[in-house]
């Protein structure tokens, strides 16, 4: 498996939006400057989501509008509507992701309104954010299992994932929003998926609640997904999701994807470093492997190119 594999991080979004104690604009900006340094080139920044909502991304035009630009780094920020567009446009956003589930349940919860309500929602979203020169991604949450309805069937995340590229998303991100996935279903939902939308528009986004998220990205990888999203420090869950654990860790997968001879331009020394960071910082004990380990002793497999000290 020799391809490269495109890491989209949310740390900065998914992974802070879950924090409660607040946390300062200059610490988020930081986060997202040592991420871009230590070579990732998707960074989803923050989310023009209603404060009322999710306070802790209140301050998402000051993070946008004070990120330094720097070439080949893109940073797109989540959007749930034609004012969350505007505010995002105004802050100087060149990316977004909207987001769905396929779960009216889950979609209740947290954008107050159903799947058809969303899409109805989104699609002026999508549309005027195409016509303004806007890079599109779209979530489709709860697409392995929903918190509060239990099952949901393949064709409802086929069905969400196909009608947000109909309306002109670029990218689809196919969200293991609670955890609950298996590598065979995520394998079968994934090539299920990939019947209606192009597999080089699709990605994978695990949350790690049960210990599966990287044997979930393998089995998608052999499918040949080759864009993954993931969380340094494994931050996150998502607020309307009680018992969502942090998203796969970055820095997990990373190792990972080198030891398979995946290229990602990330180094992984520094992503592991930037873990040890933000958890320092939020006064959390790491919940990584990597951000475990001392520096310097990260060593890989013996099939993967890099061996440390
Ligand atoms: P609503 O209450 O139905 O919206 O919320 P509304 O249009 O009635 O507006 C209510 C108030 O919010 C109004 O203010 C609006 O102005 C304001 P008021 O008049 O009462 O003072 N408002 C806004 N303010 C700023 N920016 C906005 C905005 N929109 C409305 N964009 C809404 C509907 C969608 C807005 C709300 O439910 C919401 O913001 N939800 C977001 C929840 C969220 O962020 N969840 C986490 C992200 S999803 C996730 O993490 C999953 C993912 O990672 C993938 C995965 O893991 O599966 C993507
Ligand atoms: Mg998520």
């Amino acid at each position: 498996m020799k391809d490269a594999v495109r890491v989209v991080e949310v740390g900065a979004r998914d992974g802070l939006q879950n924090e409660a104690a607040h946390v300062p604009a200059a610490v988020k900006l930081e986060l997202i400057e040592r991420l871009a340094a230590a070579g990732l080139r998707t960074i989803e920044a923050t989310s023009f989501v209603s404060p009322r909502w999710v306070p802790q991304m209140a301050d998402a035009p000051e993070v946008l509008a004070r990120l330094p630009r720097r070439p080949g780094v893109r940073y797109p920020v989540l959007v749930p509507n034609l004012q969350g567009l505007e505010r995002a446009i105004q802050a100087g956003a060149r990316e977004i992701a909207v987001f769905t589930a396929a779960s009216d349940a889950f979609n209740r919860r947290n954008i107050n309104c159903d799947v058809a309500g969303s899409l109805a929602r989104l699609q002026p979203v999508v549309a005027q954010a195409r016509a303004r020169g806007l890079w599109v991604r779209g979530y489709v949450s709860t697409a392995l299992g929903c918190p509060y309805q239990g099952v949901v069937a393949v064709a409802e995340v086929v069905r969400v994932a196909a009608r947000l590229a109909e309306m002109g998303c670029e990218e689809i991100s196919l969200g293991d929003t609670i955890g609950v996935g298996t590598p065979r279903a995520a394998r079968d939902m994934l090539r299920a998926v990939a019947e209606a939308v192009p597999m080089a528009h699709l990605a994978v986004h695990f949350h790690d609640t049960r210990g599966q998220a990287l044997a979930n990205v393998y089995a998608c990888l052999e499918e040949g997904c080759r864009i993954v999203d993931a969380s340094v420090a494994g931050l996150g869950g998502c607020p309307y999701a009680a018992g969502a654990s942090g998203n796969l860790a970055s820095e997990d997968l990373v190792y990972m994807l080198q030891g398979l001879g995946c290229e990602t331009g990330i180094d992984l020394e520094a992503l592991a470093a930037v873990a040890r960071w933000i958890n320092a910082r939020l006064h959390r004990s790491p919940v990584s492997r990597l951000a475990r380990l001392p520096p310097g002793k990260i060593f890989l497999n013996p099939r993967g190119e890099r061996h440390g000290a």
